[in-house]
């Protein structure tokens, strides 16, 4: 018998597109110091799509290992919904922590019940202040609202700020940022520190400050209904708020250079703001980049991970901009899992307190049996 009293097994990713490992090789060390004894298995090339190596990961403390070893560890860690023939490698008892979108949902829960093990879903981590250092949507968001923008000037054929030089000037470009969450404030700030002359707009009210403080302009529209929800969250607006915002939004809109569009509620598809007429009224080779292009866009002629011209309008649908950083994306996602697993490790194990609300909401299936939460 091994006197380890746990296991962590990082798996490769095996989704399309995705360049991301759920730890980088840095912060091994933390999660090291989370227990007596902690093996951390490493799937061979877990890292590869980072640039992180298996060496780096081997330096760091790591066994390097097959996919079915590092599927048989206590606690499995990962990015994307794993793949049911993957989670029937658990053993009895372990638990796999993972994002849980996708069509397969239902049949991954089942296999994960089948193997007497347990499975905790990122989404469902509350978007509270004592979770915030766990809640990996934030992180990914934040970094996606960044590399948006830098997208955005790879197909605006014109400068962001003011240039003044010999041969004439140029004016800044005219950003619009729709919807301030988290990926909303971060492009904001991206294209302000880029020298964008930046406006703002979204439903809830409350984030007018937020914008102004980063340097941009909150976009009135003149809309009298109000979109705050739950939790820091959207409420849909009724039928005529959203026609009154599409048809604002028409006139606004031509008169930018680069939309970022970032609006979501969550459990809906993706509010429609950019309508086509609105596409047509704004001026040859402006740029829409639509963040929301997994659940259907905010732009109806948005086509998920394509670039498109429609109406001479790039429309830029990525559907995973942490993924063209997967270093940095990587290590904050590694980090949000630590400050996870510190609340779950209690004396050298693994310890599911269900009073805790985090793990109440979030553990979606424990020792093979799904919960009610
Ligand atoms: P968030 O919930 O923090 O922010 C969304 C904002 O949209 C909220 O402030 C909300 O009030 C606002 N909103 C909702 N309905 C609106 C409406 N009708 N008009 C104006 N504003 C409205 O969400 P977060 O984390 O910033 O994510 C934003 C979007 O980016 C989501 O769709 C998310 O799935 C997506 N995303 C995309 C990635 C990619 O690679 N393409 C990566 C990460 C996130």
């Amino acid at each position: 018998m091994s006197k380890t009293s746990l296991t962590i097994g990082i798996v490769a990713e095996t989704a399309k597109n995705e360049t991301r490992v759920a730890v980088a090789p840095q912060d091994l060390s933390r999660f090291a110091g989370l227990a007596k004894d902690v093996q951390i298995l490493v799937e061979k090339g877990a890292g590869k799509g980072a640039q992180f190596t298996d060496k780096m990961y081997a330096d760091a403390g790591a066994k390097l290992s097959t996919t079915k070893q590092a599927w048989a560890a206590d606690v499995v860690l990962k990015i994307n919904m794993p793949e049911a023939k993957e989670v029937a490698n658990l053993k009895k008892g372990a638990l796999v922590i993972s994002l849980t979108q996708g069509a397969n949902a239902d049949k991954v829960f089942k296999a994960v019940e089948k193997q007497g093990a347990g499975i905790l879903s990122l989404e469902r981590i509350p978007r509270t202040s004592r979770a915030q250092a766990m809640d990996v949507l934030s992180s990914q968001a934040n970094i996606a609202g960044y590399r948006a923008v830098l997208e955005a000037t790879q197909h605006y054929g014109r400068f962001m700020p003011l240039m003044m030089t010999a041969a004439g000037s140029a004016k800044p470009a005219r950003v619009a940022v729709l919807g301030a969450g988290v990926a909303g404030l971060q492009a904001i700030a991206t294209a302000k520190r880029l020298g964008a002359v930046v406006e703002a707009y979204d439903v809830r009210p409350e984030v007018a400050e937020q914008i102004q403080s980063l340097g941009a302009k909150f976009m009135d529209l003149g809309i009298e209904e109000e979109g705050a929800g739950e939790g820091g969250y959207a409420k849909e607006l009724s039928a005529e708020g959203k026609k009154k915002q599409q048809q604002a939004l028409q006139d606004k809109l031509a008169t930018f250079d680069i939309v970022i569009t970032t609006a979501q509620i969550p459990g809906r598809p993706a509010p429609v703001l950019v309508t086509e007429a609105t596409v047509k009224n704004m001026r040859p080779g402006s740029v829409i980049v639509d963040l929301a292009a997994a659940t259907g866009g905010n732009c109806p002629l948005t086509v998920a991970d394509k670039v498109t011209v429609k109406h001479d309008v790039i429309l830029v649908g990525h559907t995973n901009y942490p993924g063209f950083l997967p270093a940095d994306a990587s290590a904050f996602f590694g980090r949000n899992l630590f400050n996870l697993l510190k609340i779950m490790v209690v004396e050298d194990k693994l310890n599911l307190n269900y009073e805790d609300d985090i793990l109440n909401a979030a553990v979606l299936v424990a020792d093979g049996k799904a919960r009610k939460n």
